[in-house]
Formats: structure tokens, C-alpha cells, sequence
């Protein structure tokens, strides 16, 4: 399954044309895909022409593109699916001092080298899992040097993991416990100083903020993103996630790159999304581990609104498998097992800014790829949790491999 096509995200029925090549075979040189074709030309176009991967009997797809984690933190919450258990929402578990506040505080204790070295981990696991790219946001510091710390962290993972790595600055995750009811103080801070050091030091591609009540206003995140902007970063927005807060017009109306979440998004949103071109990352991971609604993709999908997927990998929503996503986006956000494909590899590609060099399976491209031990793609989405992966192949090397099976 190739997933070429025009160079945009993939919007309506688009979504379902998977630019199948029956007995396909592709050829990379250094990590880029240079021919993509049947294997019987390729075979004599390319005989003794380096290395071969026998993929007899396996469907190969794009590698995944998670395009939203939080990947860097430290510390663990399970304690709080006990509390979940006794039935408390978000808000009530942040009320009793867990949630993100929690994190932020056990994120300040970490050295940067112990957060390198989970975070490390937590990408092997990704790949493993079939993710080629990540988009990794910071969000756990909320002071300008623990947040620098955070993109510090994801820069340095550029440069040694294999996996690609789009770093997004989330300094407007959560009001800090320094600026309890000072949520504007705050939000000036991130904008007059993080913002420019953010861009002046770091390889951050992208700027996000939580719309939501208790969080982050419109307003403060409209001035954030347009500073942002004008520092060179895109726009992201953690949109009507536990309400409707306007968030996915605001996301539109700033221009910003992709709106995510949208539990809650409301029809207007969604048109204005679908005019603008936002791409909508949906979370459906994220709505299983919060318990609350799965966001309505089919939706997204006949207004034209382009749709991509992700983990949301954070200490609430402990999942590296994009395969588990698209399993429940097929399985609980309404989307086919191509529409799930699609979102999950060249629309998420476009929604992390990457769209021209990863995602799909075309000349030029990265030559990240999976080989999955099924029948066709549908079982992707089909097969809930189980091992379908056997062989991740990133910038045209094995990254990984499924163990042989025992005789
Ligand atoms: O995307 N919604 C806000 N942030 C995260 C949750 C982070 C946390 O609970 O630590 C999310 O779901
Ligand atoms: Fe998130």
C-alpha cells in the first residue's frame, strides 16, 4: 500500500485510495526510496543491486507518523487508575493533586540526562511498535529553563535516535502552581520570553496550547500562536477535548496546522477546519484512558476536514502503539481500515510538517516502511492489540524485527 498521491493531506474519499501495487516491490539507496513498482521490473531493473528484504506473502505500508505524544516526563501515574476506578473524572483527579500538576512536579526533580535516557527507551518502544516518526511535545517544566530543558531533551534525541522527531514547545500545558490565578501572568511569560528563546535555541517546529476551562482562553492562546508565528513556529491546538471551547474555529481562524482531540468540536469548527485546510489529530487512545467520548470522525471525514491519528503517549494515555490506535479509530471512531491507514501514515505526516518526506511510499521519500505478517491492511485495524508487525524498516535499514517463530 503505497499511500501516494498529490502532495496535501488526504481529505473525503481520498482517504480510502490507498494506491495498492499488487506485488509491489520498492528500491532505496541510502535511506530514500528511488523506484516503486512490481516486483518482477524491479527484480530485473535491479538485479544484484545490494541488499534484498524477501517480503513474499507480507503487506507493506508506510511507517506510522504518531503526530501527538508527550513523550518526555518523569515518573508514572498508575495510582490514578484506582482513583478512576472509584469514578473521578479528569478534573477531579487534577483537583486531588494528580494530573498533569502531578508530572510536572516529579519532570522539575529529573536531571535532563535521566530524561534523555526514559525518553530514549520510550522511542525504541515506538519503533518497535512501528512508528518512524514522532511528534514529542515538551509541556512538563512550565518555567522557561525547565521547559528549555524538555526541548533540550527532544533535540538531543534528533540527533541519536533513529526514529524522526518533530519537537513541539507545550510551555501552555497547565497553569504552573507559581502562577495559581495568575493564569494571564503566565501566559504573558510564555509569550514575551519562552516563545523567543524557545525559537532562537531549539529545533521546536510547532507551538500548541490547551484550550480548555481551567487551562488556557482563546484569547491567550491567539496571542501566543500569532508570536509564535511570527518566530517562525506553527501552530497546534489541544482543542475541546472535555468541552466545547470554540477550540477547533480558533485552531482554524489562527491558521494553525492541525487542531487535535476534538471530543467536543461543534459543527461551525468543523466547517471553518474543513475551509482552512486544519488537519484534525484524533486521540482515541486518549478518550479510552480518560473515559470520555470518542470524538465523531466520520464527521470530520464528509465535511473534507483531513484526519490523522495519535497516540497521545503521556502518563494518562501510556500507550507507544500506533496499532492499537488504529484499531480503535476503526473500531470506535467510525473510520474504515483505509481511512484509519491514511490518517494514521500520510495525513499525519502533513499534520507534524512533514508530508513531503515521510508517509507515504514515493520516490524521494524516507524509506520507512513496516512488513506485516496479514493477509491485507484491513487486518491492521481489524486485529485489536495483537502482533502484526514483523519487520519496521527506518531510512531503509531493519529496525527492528519480530522474534522467529518457535518450531
Ligand atoms: O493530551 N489534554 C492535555 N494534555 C494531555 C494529558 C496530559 C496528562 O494528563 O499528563 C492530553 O491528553
Ligand atoms: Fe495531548
Amino acid at each position: 500500500m503505497t499511500l501516494a498521491g498529490d502532495a496535501r493531506p488526504r481529505r473525503g474519499k481520498e482517504m480510502r485510495d490507498l494506491r495498492a501495487i499488487p506485488d509491489g516491490a520498492l528500491y532505496a539507496v541510502e535511506g530514500v526510496i528511488r523506484d516503486v513498482g512490481d516486483s518482477r521490473t524491479l527484480a530485473a531493473r535491479y538485479e544484484n543491486a545490494g541488499e534484498l528484504i524477501d517480503a513474499t506473502g507480507k503487506t507493506i505500508v508506510p511507517g506510522f507518523v504518531d503526530a501527538h505524544t508527550h513523550l518526555v516526563f518523569a515518573g508514572s501515574r498508575e495510582h490514578e487508575l484506582e482513583w478512576k476506578a472509584e469514578g473521578m473524572s479528569h478534573q477531579e483527579i487534577s483537583a486531588r493533586g494528580g494530573g498533569i500538576l502531578h508530572t510536572v512536579s516529579e519532570t522539575r526533580r529529573a536531571s535532563e540526562e535521566d530524561l534523555y535516557a526514559s525518553a530514549y527507551a520510550r522511542l525504541d518502544e515506538m519503533l518497535a511498535h512501528g512508528s518512524t516518526t514522532v511528534e514529542a511535545k515538551s509541556g512538563y517544566g512550565l518555567t522557561v529553563e525547565e521547559e528549555m530543558k524538555l526541548l533540550r531533551v527532544l533535540d538531543r534525541l534528533q540527533e541519536s535516535h533513529p526514529a524522526t522527531i518533530v519537537p513541539t514547545f507545550l510551555g501552555a500545558h497547565a497553569i504552573p502552581p507559581e502562577f495559581e490565578r495568575r493564569a494571564e501572568a503566565y501566559a504573558d511569560l510564555l509569550t514575551r520570553e519562552a516563545l523567543p528563546s524557545v525559537a532562537a535555541k531549539t529545533n521546536a517546529r510547532f507551538c500548541d496550547v490547551f484550550v480548555e476551562d481551567g487551562y488556557f482562553t482563546g484569547e491567550q492562546a491567539r496571542r501566543m500562536l500569532s508570536e509564535a508565528e511570527h518566530l517562525g513556529l506553527s501552530g497546534k491546538v489541544h482543542a475541546d477535548e472535555f468541552a466545547d471551547g470554540g477550540g477547533a474555529a480558533l485552531a482554524a481562524e489562527t491558521g494553525a496546522v492541525s487542531a487535535d482531540h476534538l471530543v467536543h468540536a461543534n459543527a461551525d469548527g468543523i466547517r471553518k477546519m474543513a475551509e482552512r485546510g486544519t488537519i484534525a489529530v484524533l486521540l482515541p487512545a486518549s478518550s479510552l484512558a480518560s473515559r470520555i467520548p470518542f470524538a465523531k470522525a466520520r464527521h470530520f471525514v464528509e465535511m473534507g476536514v483531513p484526519v490523522a491519528l495519535g497516540t497521545d503517549f503521556n502518563p494518562n494515555c501510556w500507550t507507544e502503539s500506533m496499532g492499537l490506535v488504529v484499531s480503535l479509530a476503526a473500531h470506535q471512531l467510525g473510520l474504515t481500515p483505509a481511512e484509519a491507514l491514511t490518517a494514521a501514515t500520510i495525513n499525519a505526516a502533513y499534520a507534524v510538517g512533514l508530508g513531503r518526506e515521510v508517509g507515504s511510499l514515493e520516490v524521494g521519500k524516507r524509506a520507512d516502511l513496516l512488513l506485516l505478517d496479514v493477509p491485507d491492511h484491513r487486518h491492521l485495524a481489524y486485529r485489536i492489540g495483537g502482533r502484526v508487525i514483523s519487520s519496521v524498516v527506518k531510512d531503509g535499514r531493519v529496525a527492528w524485527q519480530a522474534p522467529a517463530p518457535s518450531q
